[in-house]
């Protein structure tokens, strides 16, 4: 049964496939409201969410099927000490195809590998987080009108953000991509992402703890929120918490067309003083990323032999 973990379980071409259907869906919402009749998506929410599930839920219902849903952790019997494995299992009986996430690296995998039905991860810890990467390549593609010859600044946490974990995994795969990885020491990116992805790849990186220091080189700009959850020590996040602030003043030396990205949800990281700049993209991905789900969902139906 074909399931998307991790966001290189889709190939380049896929990949190419998944935006041309999103756009096509765009284009044409009309020709997909019945699609997906009588289908169910179960979303399986053991970590707070909004547009995640919310996007989800819209992109099942836009195609003309169903949902059932947890929504917490303890709302389930994830509270009585049911595994992941159980889950997944029951709720394959009830449902065509699973969007999961989990505070746990590795739960949606464990959860695909017992299901009988496609399970998409949504988020597993501070690993990965394919489908907002799908948002985020839609966006790129969409702002940028290319995925290749792109710098690209990553700046916040990029020690436990899943998003960007996912978002290199996906960029690295594309023709002259470099990455200014923006981050306070404490937060830098892990090494087996660096060595993995960007050294095996030959990628090129530059590190730095200054925001502005590579700004006028940068096509795109991804800010994240330093990810309070995952920290062991209240003390220590209080401190990072507002490394990095996005101001005006900050993108003076700017190009005018960065595309300002943010998965969301935004605390510090960008002043609202840049929602009206035309560069800010923050809100566009939110929109990519329903199409981009339900894209996926029609393909991973499809495969199931389910549609
Ligand atoms: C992200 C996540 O859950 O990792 N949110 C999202 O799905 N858009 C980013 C975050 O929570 O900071």
């Amino acid at each position: 049964m074909r399931s998307v973990i991790d966001i290189v379980d889709l190939s380049v071409e896929e990949l190419r496939e998944l935006m041309q259907t999103a756009c096509d869906i765009i284009e044409h919402p009309e020709r997909y409201r019945e699609v997906c009749r009588h289908k169910k998506l179960a979303t399986l929410f053991f970590e707070p969410s909004t547009r995640t599930r919310l996007s989800f839920e819209a992109a099942m219902y836009e195609l003309g099927g169903n949902v059932i849903s947890v929504s917490s952790a303890g709302a389930s019997s994830a509270a009585k000490g049911e595994s992941v494995a159980d889950t997944a299992k029951t709720v394959s009986c009830y449902a065509d195809i699973i969007a999961m996430r989990h505070p746990k690296e590795g739960a949606a995998l464990v959860a695909s590998r017992a299901a009988t039905i496609p399970v998409i991860n949504a988020g597993d810890g501070g690993h990965n987080h394919p489908t907002q990467t799908l948002a985020d390549l839609l966006t790129i593609y969409r702002e940028k009108g290319r995925m290749d010859h792109l710098t690209i600044g990553l700046c916040g946490d990029l020690k436990f953000g899943r998003t960007v974990h996912s978002l290199i995994n996906a960029m690295s795969r594309y023709e002259d991509i470099r990455f200014v990885l923006i981050s306070p020491e404490e937060l830098k990116l892990p090494s087996y992402v660096k060595k993995d992805l960007l050294g095996r790849r030959r990628i090129p990186y530059w590190q730095t703890t200054a925001l502005e220091e590579f700004m006028p080189e940068l096509d795109i700009l991804y800010m994240t929120r330093v990810q309070r959850e995952r920290f062991f020590n209240e003390e220590d996040y209080l401190r990072l918490k507002d490394s990095y602030i996005l101001t005006p003043q900050k993108l003076k030396t700017a190009k005018e067309d960065l595309a300002i990205m943010h998965p969301l949800p935004r605390v510090n990281e960008i002043s609202i003083a840049i929602d009206d700049d035309p560069r800010a993209c923050y809100f566009k991905q939110v929109a990519n990323g329903k199409y981009m789900r339900m894209a996926l969902i029609l393909k991973l139906l499809k495969e199931a032999g389910t549609l």
